[in-house]
């Protein structure tokens, strides 16, 4: 369970910036790499350790109020906001000022019903009325992967259509958080770049927008992305998603038997909000790590990076993301991961 051992560490150095372990003094990791610490602790105890202003950005997924609950627990949508509170809170006093908070979360049915709760609206309006958080930007992921669940009214009354979006909600302590959409370009779509041989005609759309000469313009080096994350932009971003059953993190776990983390996000999601709102160097904590997907992209990105998660077979078993292959392949999908290569681990384990 979460670990409250008080053994000194010596963090190394990432350059000439302090390794973010060093943040936390009073924590031991469970493990460490050259950019980052995984602590098997409570969210609540890494926040409540980390200086006031000391993250660039704060990007996770925690436990949803889910009607079917996961193995690791889930919160009831009656107690969500209340349960969730406390870490946000923490989470606004860690932040620096020009720092962003991006919340992954799910929506839900109601029991018996075929209706939806509104317990993540709830939480939204707290984090911006209570809290004081700023909603920047509200953010999609487009998962078609997910179930057709209830199936009760999804596949065998056939009322409600198959759920294919998750929430990301982007939160900032002020109204302008560092950003820079130039990070994220996707490559030209070939309309695009139809338009952009042919070239447009001046005009007014009915909608009032003007249609100028620039408007198919493709020398900036991509088109900018819109809020919604698709799998297939996971797929152009990395080399595949990172949820797929046979990825290295999954096909390492099996050859050491241990349980593969069941919710996992694709690495595509923090890798968009990564280089979206950080630059090298900075820091990245997610405190409800799980497999610690959040972690491994960001060292792969040369970002420093803090993670937290209370069960330990989750954060053991996420050590495997840092094999160098896995980590130089960005998704972690190779065939490699033998004895020979877990030895070069760049991971100082505790
Ligand atoms: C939705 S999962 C995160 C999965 C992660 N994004 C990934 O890609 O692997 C939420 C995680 O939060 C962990 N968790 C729940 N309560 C926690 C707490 N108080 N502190 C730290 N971790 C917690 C759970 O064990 C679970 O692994």
């Amino acid at each position: 369970m979460a670990n409250t051992r008080t053994k000194p560490q010596v963090p190394k150095s990432v350059g000439s910036c302090e390794h973010p372990a060093a943040l936390i003094g009073a924590l031991s990791p469970l493990y460490r790499t050259e950019l980052g610490a995984a602590f098997l602790a409570d969210a609540g105890a890494v926040l409540t350790a980390l200086p006031a202003e000391s993250a660039n950005l704060v990007f996770t997924s925690p436990p949803y109020a889910l009607h079917f609950k996961k193995e690791y627990g889930n919160v009831d949508k009656a107690e969500y906001v209340g349960w969730f509170l406390p870490f946000a809170r923490q989470i606004h006093r860690v932040l620096k000022n020009d720092g962003s908070f991006v919340l992954n979360i799910g929506g839900s049915y109601n029991k018996g019903v075929p209706t939806r709760s509104i317990y993540q609206f709830k939480l939204l309006v707290a984090l911006v009325e209570e809290v004081g958080f700023h909603l920047a930007q509200e953010c999609f992921w487009y998962n078609p992967a997910k179930m057709p669940m209830p199936a009760e009214w999804v596949t065998v009354r056939r009322v409600r259509v198959k759920d294919s979006v998750e929430y990301l909600w982007w939160f900032s302590k002020t109204p302008h958080p560092k950003a820079n959409n130039r990070n994220v370009l996707k490559p030209y779509s070939a309309d695009m770049l139809r338009l952009n041989r042919r070239g447009v005609r001046e005009a007014v759309r009915p909608s009032g927008h003007n249609i100028r000469s620039g408007f198919t313009d493709i020398s900036s080096g991509g088109s900018i992305p819109s809020n919604v994350i698709e799998e297939q932009e996971a797929h152009s971003l990395l080399t595949l998603g990172n949820n797929a059953a046979n990825d290295h993190y999954s096909r390492r776990c099996k050859g050491a038997g241990v349980k593969i983390h069941p919710a996992r996000f694709p690495a595509a999601l923090p890798e968009f909000f990564i280089k979206l709102l950080t630059d090298e160097t900075d820091v990245v904590y997610d405190p409800f790590a799980g497999s610690n997907t959040t972690g491994a992209v960001a060292e792969r990105l040369r970002r420093r990076w803090l993670a937290s998660e209370i069960v330990e077979e989750y954060l053991a078993a996420s050590r495997f993301r840092f094999d160098e292959d896995a980590q130089a392949n960005g998704s972690g999908r190779t065939d490699a991961g033998s004895k020979a290569r877990q030895d070069q681990l760049r991971i100082w384990t505790e």
